[in-house]
């Protein structure tokens, strides 16, 4: 999803400052969007859960241009098992690394998104609103559910400087590690079942939703949730 948010941003006329902990897939971007036209760097590897790498992305961004716009928190882990076989461990990273993720980022951007009345859109879940008898996810549904609650809190600390905050809770969406599973016969008709349109969300249509609470074009909405989950939650 966030490949195809930097796409599409790249496209809007964004300059654009990535990372990822995975060196690989951040180059391939950082190589797509440039060969489409875009402006992109990236840091890479950077984790995002150790406060200093989050505030070396932070300060990779200032230097090469000054300001941030639009701070978009989408890359997390999660690690899921049914709760009384899951590692206590596995509870711990959860939080970590879908969490504390986005409060650090968040945290080293907050002086120059006050400074540019800036937006944030964080990525919570529909996992965040509901459950799904396949999916093992109490440590990724509390995790999520912390994100809109988070969310709401820095639009009621942001709004005073112009700052939004919104969250954009995506249903089950069609990436690597979905798509195998939808060869479980078990797994795909319950899932697909799930939602009102019968099928999978594709990244773009997140990337869609995602570009909408970056821009001004969502310029009176703050501390929301949109959910684009294909009807999950309608029934
Ligand atoms: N795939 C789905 O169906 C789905 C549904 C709802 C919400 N989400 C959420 O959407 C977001 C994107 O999910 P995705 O499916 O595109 O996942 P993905 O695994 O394809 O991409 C996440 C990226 O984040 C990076 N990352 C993970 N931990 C990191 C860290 N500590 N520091 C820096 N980079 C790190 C990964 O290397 C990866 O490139 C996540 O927040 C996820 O929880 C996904």
């Amino acid at each position: 999803m966030g490949r195809a948010a930097a796409h599409l941003f790249a496209r809007e006329g964004a300059k654009l400052v990535g990372c990822d902990i995975n060196p690989q897939s951040a180059q391939a971007v950082v190589d797509e969007v440039s060969a489409a036209g875009g402006t992109m760097l990236s840091l890479h590897p950077c984790d995002l859960t150790d406060p200093a790498q989050a505030q070396a992305l932070i300060d990779r961004a200032i230097d090469a241009f000054g300001r941030i716009d639009v701070l978009y928190n989408n890359a997390a882990m999660a690690y899921f098992g049914w709760i009384d076989e899951m590692p206590i461990d596995d509870w711990y990273k959860t939080i970590n690394e879908e969490v504390h993720i986005v409060y650090l980022l968040t945290r080293a951007a907050w002086p120059h998104l006050k400074a540019s009345k800036g937006a944030i859109v964080n990525t919570a879940s529909v996992s965040a609103h509901t459950t799904f008898k396949t999916l093992p996810g109490i440590a990724h549904s509390t995790a999520k559910g912390g994100i809109v609650a988070m969310t709401r809190h820095l639009a009621m600390e942001g709004a005073p400087f112009g700052v939004r905050a919104n969250s954009l809770s995506p249903g089950v969406i069609e990436t690597n590690q979905t798509r195998p599973l939808l060869e479980d016969k078990n797994w795909a008709d319950y899932m697909l079942g799930r939602t009102l349109m019968h099928r999978l969300g594709q990244p773009e249509e997140i990337a869609n939703v995602a570009l909408f609470l970056a821009s001004d074009e969502s310029s009176f909405i703050t501390g929301v949730d949109i959910v684009a989950d294909g009807g999950t939650l309608a029934w």
